[in-house]
């Protein structure tokens, strides 16, 4: 395998290493072990490193990421910062505030205030927060580390460090330690899938990358979706989002805030900004994990997936998409090409809700998506979603037979919530027990209906899942 790329400016080409050598692993291996490891599963932020192919800096977990995927593209870590002996402002910054003690998190916390500097976007409190919430430190307190960020957030240092924009080329290897296929088309990779049918796709590896990192599964082959530009993007049109599998949950993001609210609710609280950097929203609906946090709001919107094969598409309503646990209605040669999303009218009442232990980067205990149209004094639809309760994602039918027709109170709704228990019959695990999990799913919908009994959506509660926690 041949993979070149550049790091701290350098350009790097590495050869015969298998494709799911990860970034970080190369990176120490080659000697540039100013970048930690931590973890390796995404969730401690000590691996930090930024890399750009689009003219920006993104902070993302070289731990999870597969070295062929970095093809064509710049790579900046900590140890390129400096000039000379001339720290960076961002490592000033952690200096003068008193951020750094033990060090061991630093690296990765310097690269996360790097993106910030470079971001004109902090505005806002959360914003501060969502920045570095993918970086752990056990020594120093947040406080230190938050008060660097907030003197270098936006002020685009002329530190001659500009992200490049690179072209995407293809990348083909077959060697003996596996097969990597990045196309650039949607009919090559369908082509290529047909021929083998046993090969894994892969998106952003935020999922796919744990059984690399954790159960060191080395996949024969890998079809990688992240140079198809025919699968990035979002456009809206006749009342309808369609969003190509490879987009990234931060551009996802960016576009939800004004464009559709209440799937931005959901991202706020999903993983880290680096995990949504390589994140895509295919990748989260086909791993079909039980827990996934954007199911819930595809279910509740009443979405479709568009699937692409060598023989053709087909589209499948997200009601039918989850089958089994960890399944999809994905067939092999198959890909999940694009999700179609219906805009709601204005006045739908919608709600997106997370209950986790930790409030930030943290996978759901459940989770929860709504949507409740109400039209001359009684429900005329209600779809409601739930994560964590069953083996798939899945919706409440019976609770929403007892609000359709009838007027949107208390009353309907605390009878819907009730019906609940005898729907589910959800997990006792690490995470909740079932009765947790039942009690959480009931005061749920008591809390949208306490959110939107005078207004149809509320976008961005600082702390919703205490809201809903609060309602009895
Ligand atoms: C630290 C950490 C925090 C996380 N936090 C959350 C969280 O808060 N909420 C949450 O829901 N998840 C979370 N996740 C899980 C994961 O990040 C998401 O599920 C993510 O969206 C997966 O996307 P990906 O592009 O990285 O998928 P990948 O890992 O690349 O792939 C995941 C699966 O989808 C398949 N796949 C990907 N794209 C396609 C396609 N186009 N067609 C067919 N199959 C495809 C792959 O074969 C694989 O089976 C977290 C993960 C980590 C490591
Ligand atoms: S080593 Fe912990 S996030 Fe990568
Ligand atoms: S300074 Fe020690 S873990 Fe952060």
């Amino acid at each position: 395998m041949a993979v070149s790329f550049t790091v701290d400016g350098q350009v790097v080409r590495v050869e015969g290493l298998h494709p799911t050598t990860t970034l970080l692993r190369w990176l120490r291996e080659s000697g540039r072990v100013g970048t930690k490891e931590g973890c390796a599963e995404g969730d401690c932020g000590a691996c930090t490193v930024v890399v750009a192919h689009d003219g920006r800096w993104r902070a993302v977990n070289s731990c999870l990421i597969p070295l062929p995927s970095l093809h064509g593209r710049a790579v900046l870590t900590v140890e390129g910062l400096a000039r000379g002996d001339r720290a960076h402002p961002v490592q000033e910054a952690m200096v003068e505030a008193l951020g750094s003690q033990c060090g061991y998190c630093t690296p990765g916390f310097v690269m996360t205030l790097f993106e910030g500097a470079h971001r004109t976007d902090l505005d806002q409190p959360w914003k501060l927060d969502d920045q570095l919430c993918g970086n752990l430190c056990r020594c120093t307190g947040y406080r230190p580390i938050r008060d660097a960020l907030q003197q270098v957030a936006g002020t685009c240092p002329d530190d001659g460090l500009a992200a490049p924009a690179t072209d995407e080329d293809a990348l083909r290897e077959d060697g003996e330690g596996g097969a990597w296929f990045a196309p650039t088309r949607v009919s090559e990779a369908t082509a290529w899938l047909a021929e083998h049918p046993e090969a894994r796709v892969i998106a952003g590896a935020t999922d796919l990358g744990l059984d690399i990192t954790q159960k060191h599964a080395r996949f024969a082959s890998l079809l990688s979706v992240d140079r198809l530009a025919e699968l990035r993007g979002i456009e809206v049109a006749a009342g309808m989002a369609t969003i190509g599998a490879a987009t990234t949950l931060v551009e996802l993001e960016d576009w939800s805030a004004e464009g559709l609210p209440v799937l931005h609710r959901m991202l706020r609280f999903f993983g880290a900004r680096q995990i949504k950097h390589r994140a895509t929203i295919g990748g989260n609906l086909c791993n079909a994990s039980p827990i996934g946090d954007l199911a819930p709001v595809v279910l509740a919107l009443g979405g479709a997936m568009e699937l692409v094969s060598a023989s053709g598409a087909r589209t499948v309503s997200a009601d039918d998409f989850f089958v089994a646990y960890r399944r999809t209605a994905l067939q092999p040669g198959e890909l999940l090409a694009r999700v179609r999303l219906p805009i709601p009218p204005a006045a739908t009442k919608l709600g997106a809700y997370k209950v986790s232990r930790r409030r930030e980067l943290d996978i759901s205990a459940v989770s929860a998506a709504f949507q409740v149209r109400v039209a001359e004094d009684a429900v005329t639809e209600a779809r409601l979603a739930y994560g964590g309760m069953a083996a798939t994602p899945i919706r409440a039918r019976a609770a929403e037979a007892l609000l359709v027709g009838r007027p949107w109170t208390e009353e309907t709704v605390r009878a819907a919530a009730d019906s609940l228990r005898e729907s589910f019959q959800p997990l006792t695990d690490h995470r909740a027990s079932a009765e947790y999990r039942h009690r959480v799913a009931r005061n749920l919908l008591l809390g949208f209906f306490a959110e939107t009994r005078e207004q149809p959506f509320i976008a961005l509660p600082d702390r919703p899942t205490a809201t809903v926690q609060e309602v009895g």
